[in-house]
């Protein structure tokens, strides 16, 4: 591998030092977008991947401890090839745990991916790609690695927290970071819009479509804290900082518990979907396209 950026190395330092936190707080959770509900948000990627006789090949890019590849191994499809690649051996460890000895787990980045090209008919990836550097050659690689007709689909990041208790952690939480967080910048910006995403899949992906996905919960405030605790930034405050936070945090969100000592949030997220163009003017994927190739 070459050398990791400034945010690789810390997020792969986190990802050795909190396996398998990204599962712990998704995959008990049930989803829903407008119009459907899932069992969690893994769920709205693997209800994309057809039930089918058919031979489909499905990469989970950074798949971390392989908790959605393990929800389509229990399908026991058997032409369904699984594949997950990380560039967290601590994460990929765990993944390799659990999971059948028939998915292939590769560490790596997802810059550059160690996969024939038109290998893959569904590239789904959860929770990972608005923390990538170099997003753009990540595109190039899932454009590079899927099939024609293959599908691309991602859930990222939309807001932070659901409702009212989301303004009330960034008031607490943006004038102890100013002065308490070292700078370092996870991720490209366009990641975390629609209008971003349209600009980096224009022209390697089509059929562009977006669903904003909640995840509906109501912890307790400890709850909250603890999950909190879980996240980059918070996880690169100090340990004086953090307790500032988490005293804030606490005498903020008071009033904002039910009669029951809940708080109503959940996590705001998108999926992203595409597919590559069928044809193209710089490399037709359709051997027999008669398609007219204008300049
Ligand atoms: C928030 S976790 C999500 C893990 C898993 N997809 C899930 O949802 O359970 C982000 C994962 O992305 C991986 N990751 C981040 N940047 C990466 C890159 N450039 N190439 C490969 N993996 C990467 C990390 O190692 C980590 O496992």
């Amino acid at each position: 591998m070459p050398p990791l950026t400034a945010a690789e190395t810390y997020l792969r330092d986190f990802h050795q030092r909190q396996v398998g936190v990204t599962s712990a707080a998704f995959a008990h959770l049930p989803a829903r977008s407008a119009s459907t509900s899932y069992a969690s948000s893994y769920a709205v990627l693997t209800d994309l991947v057809p039930v089918s006789n058919m031979p489909l090949t499905v990469l989970d890019l950074a798949c971390g401890d392989g908790h959605l590849l393990g929800l389509l191994a229990a399908r026991q499809q058997p032409q369904l090839q699984l594949l997950g690649v990380d560039m967290s051996q601590a994460e990929l460890a765990a993944a390799h745990a659990t999971l059948p000895l028939s998915v292939q787990l590769q560490c790596g980045r997802a810059q550059a991916l160690d996969l024939p090209s038109a290998s893959v008919d569904y590239l789904v990836s959860h929770m990972a790609l608005m923390l990538m550097d170099d997003i753009e050659q990540v595109v190039r690689e899932m454009r590079r690695v899927l099939r024609p007709g293959g599908q691309f689909a991602a859930i990222v990041g939309r807001t932070f927290l659901l409702g009212e208790v989301n303004d009330v952690f960034m008031r607490v939480f943006k004038p102890i970071a100013s002065n308490a967080l070292p700078p370092l910048r996870f991720g490209d910006r366009r990641a975390g819009s629609e209008a971003g995403w349209r600009e980096l899949l224009d022209g390697a992906f089509a059929q562009v479509a977006f669903d904003d996905i909640d995840v509906p919960w109501t912890p307790t405030p400890n709850e909250l804290w603890a999950a909190l605790t879980d996240t980059y930034d918070i996880d690169r405050l100090d340990a004086d900082a953090r307790q500032r936070l988490r005293r804030a945090f606490m005498d903020a969100v008071a009033h904002l518990q039910t009669g029951d000592g809940v708080i109503v949030t959940g996590w705001g997220l998108r999926l992203v979907r595409a597919q590559p163009p069928t044809c193209q003017l710089q490399a037709c994927w359709q051997a027999d396209c008669s398609a007219p190739h204008s300049a």
